[in-house]
C-alpha cells in the first residue's frame, strides 16, 4: 500500500479504499467526492505513450492532440479508435516493452469493461484551455462517477472541498473561486481513482500540466 500522505491530513473529503471492486461500488454521499484506490505501476509507460502517440495522431502541424481507444460507444472527442488497432499494434511486433505495458493496462481495461464501464485509453499532448483550468466535470459523465488511472505524468491536480468559495453551487463551466490560501492537491501516478461528476459535493480538479504524452484510462 503507497502511503495516503496525498490526502490531507484530517481531510473527510476524499477516502483511500482496499480494492478495485471497493472503488467501484463506493458511493457519493455526503461530502466525500474521491475515492482512492492507490497502486504501484510496474513500468514507466513514457517510451510506451511517445510510440503510441507519434504512430497514430497523424502528421504535423494537423496532428491531433487527443487520441482515443475505446469501443466507439462513449467518447469526449471526435477522434475514437478502436481499442483493437492499438493492441494489434502492440502484440503483433516484436518489441516486447510495448507489448508488456499493453497487456498491464489491457488488464485494467477488461476489468473496467466487465464492471459494465466503458472505458477509454487516452493519450494526451495538450488539453482545450478549459480543462486546464479547475473545474467541474460536466452531467454528460457516469452518475456513479468518473474513473480514471495515470500511467504517465503524476495524476489529477484538485482542491479539497473546504478550499472552494463556491462549492456548494458550482457547475460544469462555472469558474472556481477557490480560498486565499488553498493548497493544490495531487494524485499519485498509478493509483485508480473515482471522483464525483453530477453528485454534490462536485470535485474540482484539473489534469497535471507537463510537456509529456499524458496516457489515462478514463472510464
Ligand atoms: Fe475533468
Amino acid at each position: 500500500m503507497i502511503s495516503s500522505d496525498y490526502i490531507p491530513e484530517g481531510y473527510e473529503g476524499a477516502e483511500l479504499v482496499g480494492s478495485r471492486d471497493e472503488l467501484l461500488t463506493a458511493e457519493f454521499n455526503g461530502q466525500v467526492n474521491l475515492y482512492i484506490y492507490p497502486e504501484i505501476l510496474p513500468y514507466d509507460f513514457t517510451d510506451f505513450a511517445n510510440r503510441i502517440y507519434n504512430h497514430f495522431a497523424g502528421w504535423w502541424p494537423t496532428k491531433k492532440t487527443m487520441l482515443e481507444f475505446g469501443s466507439g460507444t462513449e467518447s469526449d472527442c471526435s477522434t475514437s479508435t478502436d481499442f483493437r488497432d492499438l493492441k494489434f499494434f502492440c502484440c503483433t511486433g516484436k518489441n516486447q516493452n510495448l507489448k508488456s505495458r499493453f497487456d498491464f493496462i489491457n488488464e485494467n481495461y477488461q476489468y473496467l469493461l466487465g464492471k459494465d464501464r466503458q472505458p477509454v485509453l487516452r493519450f494526451v499532448r495538450d488539453y482545450d484551455a478549459r480543462t486546464k483550468k479547475l473545474h467541474v466535470d460536466g452531467n454528460s459523465l457516469n452518475p456513479d462517477g468518473r474513473i480514471m488511472k495515470t500511467y504517465t505524468r503524476t495524476g489529477t491536480e484538485w482542491a479539497r472541498n473546504d478550499d472552494v468559495e463556491n462549492i456548494s453551487e458550482i457547475g460544469p463551466g462555472d469558474e472556481v473561486r477557490l480560498k486565499e490560501h488553498a493548497v493544490i492537491q495531487k494524485l499519485p501516478r498509478g493509483s485508480m481513482s473515482k471522483h464525483a461528476a453530477t453528485s454534490s459535493p462536485r470535485f474540482v480538479h484539473r489534469p497535471k500540466s507537463t510537456n509529456l504524452i499524458h496516457c489515462i484510462l478514463v472510464a
